[in-house]
This record gives C-alpha cells, sequence and structure tokens, in this order.
C-alpha cells in the first residue's frame, strides 16, 4: 500500500485499532464501487489471525447505490424527526442515510451468523466501517464463487448449500437482495455470503417477493454452466409459498 493508502485506512479503522482489535493493516483486499476492503493483522483476543474491515466510501466520493426498492418500507418505528432527515437531500439526511447502511450490514450480518447462516462472523463497527471474519490468508482472500472452478457433484452441494442459507435468511424475515456469484466467496470447500448492506425485511419490503426472485435466479444461473438445471423461478415461488404460510 502507499503512504496515503495507509493513512487512510488508519482513519477510518481508528477505533479498531483502539479497541485493540486489529495490529496492523496488510493489504487491500479490493477496492470496489462502495467499498475498500482491507485484511488486518487480529489482536489475539479476537480469537482470529486475520480480519476483514470493509470502509465504505465517504458521502463525498460515493455513488449511492439507487436503493429505493431497498428502503422501500424502512423506517416504520423510526422517530418523525429521523424519517424527515432521511428523506432530506441534507448533508443531514445524507448522514443519516450512511449510517443506516452500514448499521443494516452490520444488523444483518449479526442476526444471519447467530442464526447459523454462513455468513463472516461480525466483529465490531465504527463510524464508516465494521470489521469481520476473514475468508482467506496472508497470501490472499478467497475467491469469489464466479472465478471458482468445481466438479459436477461438488457444484450440486454448493448450490444446495446456498438455497439452504437463503431459506434461512428468510426465515428471519431476510433477503439479500443482491445474490450472485460475485457475493459468495468460497473457502476450504464451505460458500460464505457477503455484502449485505441492501438487505431488506420480507415482511415491510413491497418488492421482496421480487428481489427473492431475482437472487436466487442469479444464484441458478451461474450454476448452469455445470450442467445443473435448477429452475430458479420455481424455486422461489415454491420457498415464498412456505415463508408466507410460516412453514420455513
Ligand atoms: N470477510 C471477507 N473476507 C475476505 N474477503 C472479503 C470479505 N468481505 C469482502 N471481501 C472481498 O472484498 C470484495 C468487496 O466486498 P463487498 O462485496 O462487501 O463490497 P462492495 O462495495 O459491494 O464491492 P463490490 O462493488 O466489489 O461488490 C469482495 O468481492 C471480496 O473479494
Ligand atoms: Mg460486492
Amino acid at each position: 500500500m502507499t503512504e496515503n493508502q495507509q493513512i487512510e485506512a488508519s482513519n477510518a479503522l481508528e477505533s479498531f485499532f483502539g479497541d485493540g482489535l486489529i495490529m496492523e493493516v496488510l493489504y487491500i483486499v479490493r477496492s470496489g464501487k462502495e467499498a475498500t476492503v482491507y485484511c488486518c493483522r487480529a489482536a489475539p483476543e479476537t480469537g482470529h489471525a486475520l480480519l476483514a474491515a470493509k470502509v465504505y466510501r465517504g458521502l463525498e466520493q460515493r455513488a449511492f447505490r439507487n436503493d429505493s426498492i431497498y428502503q422501500a418500507g424502512r423506517g416504520a418505528n423510526w422517530e418523525t424527526r429521523k424519517l424527515r432527515a432521511f428523506k432530506n437531500k441534507t448533508a443531514h439526511g445524507r448522514e443519516v442515510q450512511f449510517a443506516t447502511w452500514i448499521g443494516s450490514e452490520y444488523q444483518t450480518l449479526r442476526t444471519l451468523y447467530e442464526a447459523g447462516a454462513d455468513v463472516p462472523q461480525p466483529i465490531a463497527r465504527a463510524r464508516s466501517a465494521i470489521l469481520m471474519e476473514y475468508l482467506g490468508d496472508l497470501d490472499g482472500a478467497a475467491p469469489m464463487l464466479v472465478r471458482t472452478a468445481m466438479e459436477e457433484s461438488a457444484a450440486q452441494a454448493c448450490l444446495r448449500a446456498i438455497l439452504e442459507n437463503v431459506a434461512l435468511w428468510l426465515a428471519n424475515h431476510l433477503i439479500h437482495g443482491d445474490l450472485s456469484a460475485y457475493n459468495l466467496l468460497y473457502w476450504n470447500d464451505r460458500v460464505v455470503a457477503i455484502d449485505f448492506p441492501q438487505a431488506v425485511d420480507a415482511r415491510m419490503n413491497p418488492n421482496a417477493r421480487a428481489l427473492l426472485g431475482r437472487d436466487i435466479e442469479n444464484v441458478c444461473a451461474h450454476f448452469q454452466r455445470f450442467g445443473l438445471g435448477a429452475n430458479g423461478g420455481r424455486i422461489a415461488e415454491q420457498m415464498w409459498r412456505q415463508y408466507r404460510g410460516g412453514r420455513l
């Protein structure tokens, strides 16, 4: 990393250093559209050797994802002042929106991790970053599923594991909303889902059914290359029916 990148990382991760959770930033994993992910050396007390720090872009540099389909139905039990700020495009409104986005990813990871889903263990959150379990090792991060070759039988097991996860998330009223082979990592024969800031509550969001369908169809489309012909539309239909019937 350049000196500037080191400084930028140290600023964003200050509270994680201060709380004695991380010792050193080792390398940049990826600088994506909305965040930069770093591999950090963890403090031994955390029980991890490495941790991933996801730092969201500052408000200025960051093009907010077109998030109205995800935000619909959110804020039902917020105080009026916060809701008004959220809806306004003022600096304060954007600040509330930013905090909501990060808080939402952290809370979703906590809920899903506690439910036993295959997501990184969340460790801590700061103003513009979250700290979580690292998938990978000193040499590099786990590959995305989209870059992972596998035998048909492994592919079958992997698809099954992902669909079981989607069902478990839904049983906890959560839908990823941006699921694809780019937001699934493959590490030690295990698939782990990442990137949850846009996850929606299936009880509140009017687009929930459509987002569930898109997530499942994206995943099934990926596995066609391994000769699997899973029908995403039908699987989503069935899963949604079970959910609505309280049978998930
Ligand atoms: N816990 C983790 N362990 C290892 N690598 C991770 C972890 N979390 C994220 N990454 C890596 O960082 C990349 C970006 O993370 P993520 O998808 O959460 O952010 P993003 O802003 O949506 O980025 P992108 O626009 O690239 O999707 C991932 O594709 C993955 O390679
Ligand atoms: Mg992503």
